[in-house]
C-alpha cells in the first residue's frame, strides 16, 4: 500500500497530466446507458449554435473557437448541463481544443453532420439529385473529425428534412444515409457511435416518422436508426402535461424501440421563460419514455431563444432564462434519472411493413437507394481529406472573458473544472461559484465615478485570480516532479 498521501499526490499528478475522459454512451433498447456502469443516461442539454446559422464557415463553426468553448463551457457546468447538440460543423477545422474542453467538464456532443453550405445536405425537394459523393465528404468528414472523442455522443443523419415540402420519397434517403454513415462508423471508427433523426412536430406524420426509421430492415439492417429526436415547442408558458401535448408523445412513442428525446424543445411564446416542462420531463410521467432532451438554444440569436448572450468575444451576460433553467435542473433528483429499469430496455423492433405506416403522404416502402460507388470505396477504405480530432490535454482553464449575471452584476469567479475521470456533469455541482461580485466597494452603482473605479478594481482582481491559478498550476507541476522523484526512489529502494 503505498501512504495516502503518495497516493493523493499520485491522484493529482495524474489530473494534471492525462486528459480525463468522459465514458462512452452506447444505446440499450429504449435507453442510453454508460458503458461502463450500465446507470442509464438521460440528456440534459442545450443546442448550442453561437451565431446561428450563419456563424459557420469552412474555416470556422462553434467548435473552433477554444476562448469561447471554455467560457461556455464553464457556464454550462455551473448549469447543469451534460449534453450539447451542434447544428453546423466543417470537417476541414480542428476541433481538438473545443471537444477536449467539453469532454474534461463532463458534457457530450450530440453532432449533425449536415452544413448550410451547397452540397452540405439532402435537398428535402430533390433527394435523389443530392445523394451524392460530394455530400458524403461532408458526412464522412465530420464523423472522422469526431469519431475519436469518447464525448461524442451521437450523430444526426438529417433535421427535419421530412416536412410539408419535402418529397414522397425523402424519408427513403435519410433512411439511406443513416445505413451509410452506421456502415462507415463500423469500418471505421474503434466504437459503435449512435445515429438517428431529428424530427420536425408535425403531429400528423409524428409515428409514422418513427416507425419509417425504427423499423427492422432485414435485407439492410444498418439502415435502423439508433435513436429519434423530436423539436417540439408545444409547451408554452405554465403549461402541463396534458395542456402542452405531451402525453399524446408519451402515448405515441411508449411502444418505441429506440431512446427518444427532446432535440429542441423551450416555446418562447411566453417570456422570460421558467421552463416548468422540465420537471415533467424528466419526472414519472415521462421519464421512462423520453431520454431527457436539449433546450434551445445556449446563445442568444435574433429569434430571442438564448440562455446567454455573448455581447462581444470578450463579455458575455447570463440572461434570466438561464437561472430559470438552472432552478428547474437543481430540482431534479438525479439518482432517480440514472438509475435504469430493466424491464423496458428491452423491446424488439417491428419488422418494416407497409401497415406500420397509416398517413397517406408517407412514403410507406423502404428500397432504398443504393449508395455511389465513391462513397463505397470510402466506407471500405476511409475518408481521408478531413481533420481528424483527438481528445487533447485542457491545460488553459482560466476564462479569459467578463460575464455578468442577469442583473448586470459582474461574476468574479466562473470556474471551468475537469471532473474526475468517468464522471458526468450534473446540476448542483458548483464547481464554480457563481454568486455575483457584489463587494461593498462596488454596491453603489448611481455614480459613474465609482462605477468605472470598480470596474478598475474587478480587473485587478481578474489578474490576481489568473495569476494565482498560474501559481497553483506551477506549484501542481512541481509536486508532480518531486513525487515522481519520490516514487521512482522508492522504486529503486
Ligand atoms: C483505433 O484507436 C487506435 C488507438 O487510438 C488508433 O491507432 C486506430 O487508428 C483507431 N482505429 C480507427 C479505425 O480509428
Ligand atoms: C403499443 O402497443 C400496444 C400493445 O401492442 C398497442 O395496443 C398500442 O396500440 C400501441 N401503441 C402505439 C401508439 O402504437
Ligand atoms: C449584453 O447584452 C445584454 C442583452 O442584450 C444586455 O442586457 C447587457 O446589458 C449587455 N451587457 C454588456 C456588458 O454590454
Ligand atoms: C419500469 O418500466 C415499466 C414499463 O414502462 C413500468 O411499468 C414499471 O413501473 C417501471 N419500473 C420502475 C421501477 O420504474
Ligand atoms: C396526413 O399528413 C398530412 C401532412 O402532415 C396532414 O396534412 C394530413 O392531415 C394527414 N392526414 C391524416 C388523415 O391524418
Ligand atoms: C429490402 O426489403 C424491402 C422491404 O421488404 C424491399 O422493399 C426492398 O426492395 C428490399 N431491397 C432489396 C435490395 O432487396
Ligand atoms: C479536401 O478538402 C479541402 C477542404 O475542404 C478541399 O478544398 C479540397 O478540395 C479537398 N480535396 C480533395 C482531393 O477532395
Ligand atoms: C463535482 O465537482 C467536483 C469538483 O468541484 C468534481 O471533482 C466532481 O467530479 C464533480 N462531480 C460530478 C459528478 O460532476
Ligand atoms: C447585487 O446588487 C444589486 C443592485 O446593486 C442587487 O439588485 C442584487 O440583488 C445584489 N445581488 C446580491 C447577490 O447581493
Amino acid at each position: 500500500m503505498m501512504p495516502t498521501y503518495t497516493r493523493l499526490l499520485a491522484t493529482a499528478c495524474a489530473l494534471a497530466t492525462t486528459a480525463n475522459a468522459v465514458t462512452p454512451l452506447v444505446v440499450k433498447g429504449t435507453d442510453f446507458v454508460n458503458s461502463k456502469t450500465g446507470d442509464r443516461f438521460q440528456i440534459l442539454g442545450v443546442d448550442y449554435q453561437p451565431g446561428g446559422s450563419s456563424g459557420f464557415s469552412k474555416t470556422e463553426d462553434p467548435l473552433s473557437q477554444p476562448d469561447a468553448c471554455l467560457r461556455d463551457a464553464a457556464l454550462m457546468q455551473s448549469l447543469g448541463v451534460n449534453t450539447i447538440r451542434v447544428y453546423n460543423l466543417s470537417p476541414s477545422v480542428d476541433h481538438s481544443k473545443c471537444a477536449s474542453i467539453f469532454n474534461g467538464a463532463g458534457i457530450y456532443m450530440i453532432l449533425d453532420v449536415n452544413s448550410p453550405l451547397y452540397g452540405g445536405s439532402l435537398d428535402r425537394t430533390n433527394p435523389s439529385g443530392t445523394y451524392n459523393a460530394d455530400y458524403f465528404e461532408q458526412v464522412f468528414g465530420v464523423i472522422e473529425a469526431f469519431k475519436n472523442f469518447p464525448n461524442t455522443l451521437a450523430f444526426f443523419s438529417g433535421n427535419e428534412v421530412i416536412n410539408e415540402d419535402s418529397v414522397y420519397a425523402a424519408p427513403a434517403y435519410i433512411r439511406a444515409v443513416t445505413r451509410d454513415m452506421k456502415d462507415y462508423i463500423a469500418k471505421n471508427a474503434n466504437r459503435s457511435i449512435p445515429v438517428g433523426y431529428s424530427a420536425a412536430d408535425v403531429r400528423p406524420i409524428l409515428l409514422d416518422t418513427l416507425n419509417y426509421f425504427s423499423c427492422n430492415l432485414e435485407n439492410s439492417t444498418s439502415s435502423r436508426a439508433d435513436m429519434f429526436g423530436l423539436n417540439s415547442y408545444s409547451w408554452c408558458g405554465d403549461s402541463s402535461f396534458k395542456t402542452s401535448g405531451y402525453d399524446v408523445l408519451v402515448d405515441d412513442f411508449s411502444n418505441s424501440s429506440l431512446p427518444v428525446f427532446f432535440s429542441e424543445y423551450g416555446c418562447n411564446l411566453v417570456t422570460p421563460r421558467k421552463f416548468s416542462e422540465v420537471g415533467t420531463i424528466y419526472g414519472k410521467e415521462m421519464s421512462a419514455v423520453f431520454s431527457g432532451g436539449l433546450v434551445y438554444e445556449w446563445t442568444q440569436e435574433e429569434n430571442n431563444y438564448g440562455l446567454v448572450s455573448v455581447n462581444s468575444s470578450d463579455t458575455a451576460t447570463l440572461l434570466v432564462d438561464y437561472d430559470n433553467l438552472k432552478i428547474q435542473y437543481s430540482k431534479l433528483d438525479m439518482s432517480s434519472i440514472e438509475s435504469s429499469n430493466a424491464t423496458q430496455t428491452s423491446r424488439e423492433p417491428a419488422a418494416c411493413e407497409s401497415s406500420l405506416i397509416t398517413n397517406g403522404t408517407f412514403l410507406n416502402s423502404w428500397d432504398l437507394p443504393t449508395r455511389p460507388t465513391k462513397v463505397n470505396d470510402w466506407i471500405s477504405n476511409g475518408y481521408t481529406n478531413a481533420t481528424v480530432g483527438k481528445l487533447v490535454t485542457v491545460s488553459s482553464t482560466a476564462i479569459p472573458q467578463t460575464i455578468y449575471d442577469s442583473n448586470g452584476n459582474k461574476l468574479s469567479s466562473i470556474k471551468y473544472s475537469v471532473l474526475a475521470n468517468d464522471q458526468s456533469n450534473v446540476p448542483n455541482n458548483e464547481t464554480s461559484t457563481s454568486t455575483s461580485s457584489n463587494s461593498s466597494s462596488s454596491s453603489s452603482s448611481s455614480s459613474s465615478s465609482s462605477s468605472s473605479s470598480s470596474s478598475t478594481s474587478d480587473s485587478h482582481e481578474n489578474v490576481d485570480t489568473n495569476g494565482a491559478t498560474a501559481a497553483a498550476q506551477m506549484s501542481a507541476s512541481v509536486l508532480c516532479l518531486l513525487s515522481g522523484v519520490t516514487l521512482f526512489a522508492a522504486f529503486l529502494l
